[in-house]
């Protein structure tokens, strides 16, 4: 029987069912737990996304209070993790790193790490998801050199994660277009780091493990690393346009035909599934509008939508069989600067709303009890023939 076809990167491969999320690359429609992506994030609290992916239906109004509870209860992080993250602002390591770090210390408060009944792993979902924004949060303050704030346990999980990163609470504009944000990328299909965490939980290995393998997934700049680079272009083509007294466009058109042509990547554009304009662009596009009108400076909101428009013809032109268009990433970067947040909390940021999604496809791979192993076709010499190290004049890597 020979080997079935290798597809690259597994695109296209079905590798599992799931109830969480649908993509529909082809039409550009996203659907997360039944409800379309449109009406879910700007409308819904975190924690009745999350209730709706833990446990398959929006809570009522007093299992909302109950998991909102539950959740506040477990911000806190241990002395331990805030001794590592004080260790790690001193090297200034990027805060994805600290994340990372942060992350794994948390099996330090794990009652007994050998329980895997469903109330245990049920907890840890909890725990981990509630004290993500805190080791954030605490992070970014002990390298700005500022006292890290300790979680207000009466306010929800947005709002929390805002007011520990600024020591005040934020206007409701703020907290409700970071919800919009983190609600719209709390699930995406078999994404690579809710792959990656499905792996990993499927050997029977533990929560923690799971989530800290997503993150050093998500930091890649190909899935979660992209927004701050998309920002940082606005950015750059609006200095050069500012020194060359050019228009913004013609600078964008000279900047996008520069990288593209240089074989280089547009960081906001293009995905492995939508060969349409990804519906959560759409979606916080919006949230980002609003968001920007109401704080009453929209220059930022212009340039960004005037560079899209110059990348997308550019890449359209320089790539015409691609079909690449705006992609998550570059809206993520416009509504969370604009929540007042710097570039290298934007890939942390997404670790706080996905964390939702990575814990509900861990809970459905340990119910699919089904370890995942693929295989490879093997491309390396055969017949090699072994002999002693005193004896072997070409290293041993003759053919048989
Ligand atoms: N800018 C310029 N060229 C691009 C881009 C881009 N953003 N995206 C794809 N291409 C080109 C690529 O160079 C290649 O061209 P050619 O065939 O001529 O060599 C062709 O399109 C196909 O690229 P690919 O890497 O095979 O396509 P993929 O399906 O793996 O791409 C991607 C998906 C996200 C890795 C890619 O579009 C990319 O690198 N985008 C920039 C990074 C980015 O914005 N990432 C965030 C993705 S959204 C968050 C998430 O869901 O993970």
């Amino acid at each position: 029987m020979s080997d079935p076809k290798i597809v690259s990167g597994l695109e296209g491969v079905l590798v599992t069912e799931t109830r969480l999320s649908k993509v529909d690359g082809t039409a550009g429609v996203l659907t997360i737990g039944g409800f379309p992506l449109e009406e879910l994030a700007p409308n819904a609290t975190y924690e009745e996304v999350l209730h709706l992916l833990w446990y398959d239906r929006l809570p009522t109004t007093s299992e909302l209070d109950e998991l909102r509870g539950e959740l506040a209860g477990l911000r806190t992080i241990p002395e331990p993790t805030i001794d590592l993250l004080t260790a790690a602002a001193r090297k200034k390591l990027p805060t994805m790193v600290a994340l990372r770090m942060g992350v794994d210390t948390l099996t330090l408060i794990d009652v007994d790490p050998s329980d895997i009944s469903s109330e245990a792993d049920m907890l840890r979902v909890k725990s981990v998801t509630a004290r993500i924004p805190t080791v954030v949060a605490t992070y970014r303050r002990l390298l700005e050199g500022e006292k890290p704030i300790e979680p207000n346990a009466d306010i929800p999980h947005a709002a929390n994660y805002l007011y520990m990163l600024k020591g005040e609470e934020a206007h409701p504009d703020a907290v409700r277009a970071l919800e919009t944000y983190i609600n719209t990328v709390v699930d995406h299909g078999m994404n690579n780091s809710t792959f990656t965490s499905r792996v990993i939980i499927s050997t029977r290995s533990d929560i923690v493990s799971a989530v800290v393998g997503a993150i050093g997934s998500l930091k890649g700049p190909l899935h979660g690393g992209a927004p701050g680079p998309a920002l940082d272009m606005v950015f750059e083509i609006r200095k050069r346009a500012e020194a060359s007294g050019k228009d913004l466009k013609e600078e964008a058109e000279s900047w996008a035909r520069e990288v593209v042509g240089g074989g280089g990547r547009i960081m906001g554009f293009g995905h492995r599934v939508y060969k349409v304009r990804d519906p959560r662009a759409d979606v916080l596009g919006r949230a980002a509008v609003k968001l920007f009108e109401g704080s009453g400076d929209t220059a930022l909101y212009d340039d960004a939508t005037a560079v899209e428009d110059v990348v997308l013809d550019v890449l359209a032109e320089l790539k015409p069989d691609r079909s690449i268009k705006t992609n998550v990433e570059f809206y993520t970067a416009l509504i969370l600067h604009g929540v007042g947040m710097e570039s290298d909390l934007f890939s942390p940021t997404f670790a706080v709303g996905r964390v939702g999604g990575w814990t509900a496809h861990i809970l459905e791979q340990i119910a699919e009890a089904r370890m995942i192993r693929p295989r490879a076709a093997y491309s390396g010499e055969l017949d090699r023939v072994w002999s002693p190290i005193e004896e072997r004049e070409d290293g041993g890597n003759r053919g048989g």
